[in-house]
């Protein structure tokens, strides 16, 4: 075996505002499956991530709901635990970027910078809220994009373009607390000094270092920092004036803060810190304290993230380490990935449609399924993942279950019935050669996982027991077992099945890992490291591994109330407890904060009178109704989740209230083009609104 690696690893640290969203699970699955990897070979691994606390937005919506940020934050982290047992993320340490470590480890990092010539304090003009009376956080800002004119872009960063500014250089900005334009006002801010000869020398360097980043992601990154003039990198505003929920900038009587980027990629150093100081890493065989294992030569400090925050993780934070001096260095790698998407739209709080983890766990769909399913999807490049529930259904159905544990399930009964659940030392001819084909894999498939290929992986693994079901084909054991003289041929047919199975299941282990732990059990063997270590000689009676996934379970699972929570169907809302669904961006995290819609947010929605002139039930859908809706000049198709409250026929012809633009929605019944208005309580019934007598088809509501 290879020397053994210290490895430190992280995914980004969601923020604290909302519960855990597809789009993080599906990056922790990713995370999670390259470090079960580097387990299986030896390597020492502490895996941590925290809550990304701090910020304007944590602390409005705190605010919003009478609470301390504090307590926000503390709701927020008391429900992740369910999520991450449930899809079988196996992290060493989690915690919290508001904590005493994150404040320590920031300040100390602000000092060091500050010393080193790589701070100014400088008066800048911010925008402030005349209305709200307090200086505009960048997420409360928005209008156009001073770079590529993009509209609606938030106040420090553009989601179109990806360009990174100041506030203050949007074009006709406005407050998206108050719908007020703002009003400059001066204030002393504190600057990172990036624009510092020695700082884009350095930064260079650093993106040329092979291997570092993917291609794509060190290609922006030196689109970035040479940039064209008007668009290099400038100085970085890393504070933030009072009132504001974070670390305050030390050895100043002022109230500043840090701005949350400074401290948040500090938390990944502050978990580390507390998983050290608290005797977890000394646990995991780690002798060393926190300072000598971070500055150590061969540590490792991997960040896996998401393609929407490469800036942060490839030009501020590096620099910020870099000049901070030992024990802080840089980070080794920084592998991104794209975003989960479902049926091929792009997910957003705002714009609605989604797949909720924690639904998906109540449902008792399986979670190894989406692991697997994810696992196919993934490949080393920055590309966006989708979620089809077809695809999701066909792949985990015909492969996993039909392809793979078919392989076993199908003969170890005649072992356990037959032969007491010995196996024979050895196969015939075919099954040997079988089995030597499926070991030889084993280098190839490392290699795969090591680079993050985990599609090739599950492709690979798939072709091999496309040839382990050639095996079984041509064996046929179930024939054989009818016939008591070739008892012989059926021992050894089933046990070089159970042992190709063996084999793939070591291969699939940091894929699946609880299917892993229950084979292990039957097969009397040890997934935990990648080299077999104990040969397979007996196994207890077969219980089920995994059963196939009911199309029902699917539509359940796009089905109220989370449909409608997320912008199609109906509006019923959720009825009991929070449904989280998909964010997007980090913008998203501002949609659940704001107190007020302005008056431009309510005439963005294009409210009309329609009348029903067909409804229908669902095929394959006990909770949608498919509604036919006459809009005057034209008709629109809408699905929504009203099934248990009316009946088809009680519809047809009735008026009510649409909205017409919303962006249409593919389900697995069709398209629906917008929404129809319904009230509803935590009680039972569900209420579409009615216009009053004399409005027609097509009438605006305003
Ligand atoms: N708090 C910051 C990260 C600080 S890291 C020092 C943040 N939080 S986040 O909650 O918005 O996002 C956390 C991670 O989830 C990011 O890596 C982000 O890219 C990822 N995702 C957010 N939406 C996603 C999808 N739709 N799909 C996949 N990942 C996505 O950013
Ligand atoms: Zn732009």
């Amino acid at each position: 075996m290879n020397a053994q690696r210290s490895l430190f690893v992280t995914t980004a640290l969601p923020y604290a505002n909302g519960p855990f969203h597809v789009g993080h699970i599906m990056e922790y699955i990713q995370a999670d499956i390259w470090v079960r990897f580097q387990r299986m070979q030896g390597h020492r691994v502490h895996f941590v991530c925290a809550d990304d606390a701090h910020g304007a937005p944590i602390m409005l919506k705190a605010h919003a709901e009478g609470l301390t940020p504090e307590a926000l934050v503390a709701n927020i982290a008391a429900g992740r635990k369910q999520y991450l047992d449930g899809f079988g993320i196996d992290f060493n340490h989690w915690h919290s970027t508001h904590s005493p470590e994150n404040t320590a480890l920031s300040q100390d990092i602000f000092r060091r910078l500050n010393a080193g010539g790589l701070i100014e304090r400088k008066p800048v003009e911010q925008f402030y809220d005349p209305v709200k009376g307090m200086f505009l956080a960048d997420r409360y800002i928005k209008g156009t994009c001073p770079k590529c004119h993009a509209k609606e872009q938030y106040g420090d960063a553009c989601e179109v373009c990806g360009a990174v500014y100041a506030p203050i250089e949007l074009i006709d900005p406005y407050s998206t607390l108050s719908g007020a334009a703002p009003i400059r006002k001066s204030s002393d801010h504190y600057f990172f000094r990036l624009s510092d000869p020695r700082c884009t020398a350095f930064l260079r360097s650093w993106l040329d270092k092979s291997e570092r980043l993917q291609p794509q992601v060190a290609n922006k990154a030196r689109e970035w920092l040479s940039g064209t003039d008007e668009q290099k990198l400038g100085d970085w505003d890393i504070s933030r004036d009072a009132p504001y929920f974070g670390i305050r900038i030390p050895d100043i009587a002022e109230e500043k803060y840090f701005y949350v980027w400074l401290d948040a990629p500090v938390g990944y150093l502050a978990s580390l810190k507390n998983y050290f100081d608290r005797g977890k890493a000394r646990a995991q065989g780690e002798t060393r304290s926190f300072e000598e294992f971070l500055s150590a030569p061969n540590t490792e400090q991997v960040h896996f993230i998401g393609k929407d925050i490469i800036y942060f993780h490839t030009l501020f934070w590096p620099a910020m380490l870099h000049f901070a001096g030992t024990p802080y260095k840089v980070p080794d790698h920084v592998y991104v990935h794209g975003f989960i998407t479902v049926s091929g739209e792009k997910m957003s709080k705002s714009r609605g449609t989604g797949i909720s983890p924690l639904r998906y766990l109540e449902l008792g769909l399986n979670p190894e399924w989406l692991r697997y399913y994810i696992a196919a999807k993934l490949n080393a490049n920055v590309e966006d993942v989708d979620f089809n529930p077809d695809d999701f259904v066909a792949r985990v159905n015909s492969d996993l279950v039909g392809k793979y544990v078919n392989i076993v399930s199908r003969v170890a009964g005649f072992l356990s019935k037959r032969f007491d659940g010995q196996l024979a030392p050895q196969g015939d001819a075919a099954g040997e050669a079988l089995l030597q084909t499926l070991r030889a894999a084993r280098e190839e498939l490392a290699s795969a996982y090591e680079a993050r290929e985990f599609g090739k992986v599950v492709r690979e693994v798939m072709r091999l027991a496309d040839l382990t079901n050639q095996y079984a084909d041509s064996a046929r054991p179930w024939d054989l077992a009818k016939d008591p003289a070739r008892a012989d041929e059926l021992h050894r047919a089933c046990s070089t099945l159970t042992r190709a199975f063996e084999v793939l299941t070591r291969y699939l282990a940091p894929i699946l890992p609880k299917l892993a732990a229950q084979a292990a059990d039957i097969l009397n063997v040890d997934f935990s490291r990648w080299e077999q270590a104990t040969p397979l000689t007996q196994i207890k009676p077969y219980s089920h591994l995994t059963t196939r996934v009911d199309p029902k379970q699917m539509d359940a699972l796009f089905a109220l109330p989370t449909a409608a929570d997320q912008g199609s169907g109906s509006a019923v809302k959720p009825k009991t407890k929070e449904t989280p669904t998909m964010s997007t961006s980090p913008t998203d995290d501002v949609a659940t904060a704001p107190t007020y819609a302005s008056i431009t947010d309510f005439q963005k929605l294009d409210l009309r009178i329609a009348r029903i002139t067909a409804a229908s039930t669902v095929d394959g859908s006990d909770k949608l109704l498919k509604l036919t809706l006459d809009l005057g000049n034209e008709t629109r198709t809408v699905f929504s989740g009203i099934q248990s409250a009316y009946q088809p026929e009680q519809l047809v012809g009735r008026l009510t209230v649409m909205i017409a633009n919303l962006a249409p929605r593919k389900m697995r019944f069709g398209i629906s083009e917008g929404m129809v208005l319904a009230a509803s309580d935590d009680g039972p019934g569900v209420f579409l609104l009615s216009p009053d007598t004399g409005a027609l088809p097509g009438m605006r509501v305003e």
